[in-house]
């Protein structure tokens, strides 16, 4: 069986280092082939990433880059296509909700090649954000779902796609398992003593420049009045700030991290404030309490207990919920228990038989 990966973006290199680690526990009849489109290019964004889970160098590189939506996903679609009519691969596997997800689906549900859906299912029901477009259409032409989630599985079955959907559990889980247990013997978190770790990346919070500057100044007031706050900026936050005038007091301003480095600071903090969909589990997986910068979640399972509390933009309520971040808990297993690779890798067997 062939099977070709397509990712782009940071958090997608997390979970191939996943499922990279699940194919070598079969059989070596089993071939798989890594695109990556180029979407995320920056050191820090990428490379970092494949060096550090010893993930294999891409087979194929597309150096596609940034731009706007049309064009990003038109140059990945166009290039993905090339690339599967040269190398027909039995299961395209896709992951999460980027551009990348889409243009790898898209492309590749066209020619008819059967596309596996890594965290299948997932819905904000905010039609605004990029990436529940691209979860819907991504999810609608794929022929397999892989869901981390009964509520994953709940929302396809609504859509009228239960009967393509398989739960494995959470690949994020297997991702942090894996960095607790041999990342962070090598890796020490950037720094000792307390501290809430903050990052912000979103199109709906940074292109809006009053919202950017709105959520700026509430994590300003935690870090002054409650604990210090490092924010790992984005480069698309960075980007944003550069025609605005604004510069840090009391918020620690620092580059993105690694995969390690990561989920050591986050098993540190005394809580997270994100607007990342990923940062929201791995904090609910190490028992860090977060506070998600957003209306909404597609991990609703993480609320329970007020371990993730969702309090969009507005700066008391930001303030409120990390004065009583401490009081989270408890924490429960709604993910799997961190074999959702070998899961995954079952299913494209099992169902490859079927095509
Ligand atoms: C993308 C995903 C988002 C995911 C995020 C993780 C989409 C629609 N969005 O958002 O779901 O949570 O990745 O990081 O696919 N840039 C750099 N260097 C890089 C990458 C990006 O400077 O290596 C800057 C560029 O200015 C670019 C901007 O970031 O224009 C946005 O990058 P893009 O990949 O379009 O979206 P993200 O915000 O990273």
């Amino acid at each position: 069986m062939r099977v070709l990966s397509i990712v782009g973006a940071r958090p997608q290199f997390v979970k191939l280092g996943v499922i990279c680690r699940a194919v070598e526990r079969f059989p070596k009849d089993l071939q798989h082939r890594i695109l990556h489109t180029g979407q995320h290019y920056d050191y820090e964004m990428s490379e970092v990433f494949f060096r550090e889970l010893g993930i294999p160098m891409p087979d194929f590189n597309l150096g596609v880059g940034s731009g706007p939506h049309g064009a990003q996903t038109g140059a990945m679609l166009s290039a993905i296509e090339e690339v599967l009519c040269r190398d027909r691969p039995d299961w395209v596997l896709v992951y999460g909700d980027t551009n990348s997800t889409l243009a790898g689906a898209l492309a590749s549900a066209k020619l008819h090649v059967p596309v596996a859906h890594v965290e299948a299912g997932l819905r904000s029901f905010n039609r605004r954000m990029p990436e529940e477009i691209n979860r819907i259409v991504t999810d609608h032409v794929s022929t397999l779902l892989l869901c981390p989630s009964e509520t994953a599985i709940q929302n396809l079955e609504r859509e009228g796609l239960g009967g393509r959907a398989t739960w494995t559990g959470d690949v994020m889980l297997d991702a942090v398992l894996y960095a607790r247990d041999s990342g962070s013997r090598k890796t020490v978190a950037p720094e000792e003593g307390d501290y809430a770790l903050a990052t912000l990346h979103r199109a709906e919070n940074t292109d809006d420049r009053s919202r950017l500057i709105r959520i700026l100044t509430a994590l300003e007031r935690v870090s002054e009045e409650v604990c210090p706050v490092r924010l790992y900026m984005h480069p698309r936050t960075r980007a944003a700030l550069s025609d605005v005038n604004w510069s840090p007091k009391f918020l620690r301003v620092n580059k993105p991290l690694s995969y390690f480095e990561m989920i050591s600071a986050v098993s540190r903090a005394q809580f997270l404030l994100t607007d990342s969909g990923g940062l929201q589990k791995e904090a609910y997986f190490l028992q860090t309490p977060c506070i998600t910068l957003r209306h909404e979640t597609e991990w609703v399972e993480t609320l329970h207990g007020g371990c993730n509390v969702v309090v969009g933009d507005s700066g008391a309520a930001i303030h409120a919920a990390a004065a009583k971040a401490d009081s989270a808990g408890p924490w429960g297993t709604p993910y799997g228990t961190g074999e959702a690779g070998i899961a995954v890798i079952q299913a494209l067997l099992a169902h490859a038989a079927t095509l």
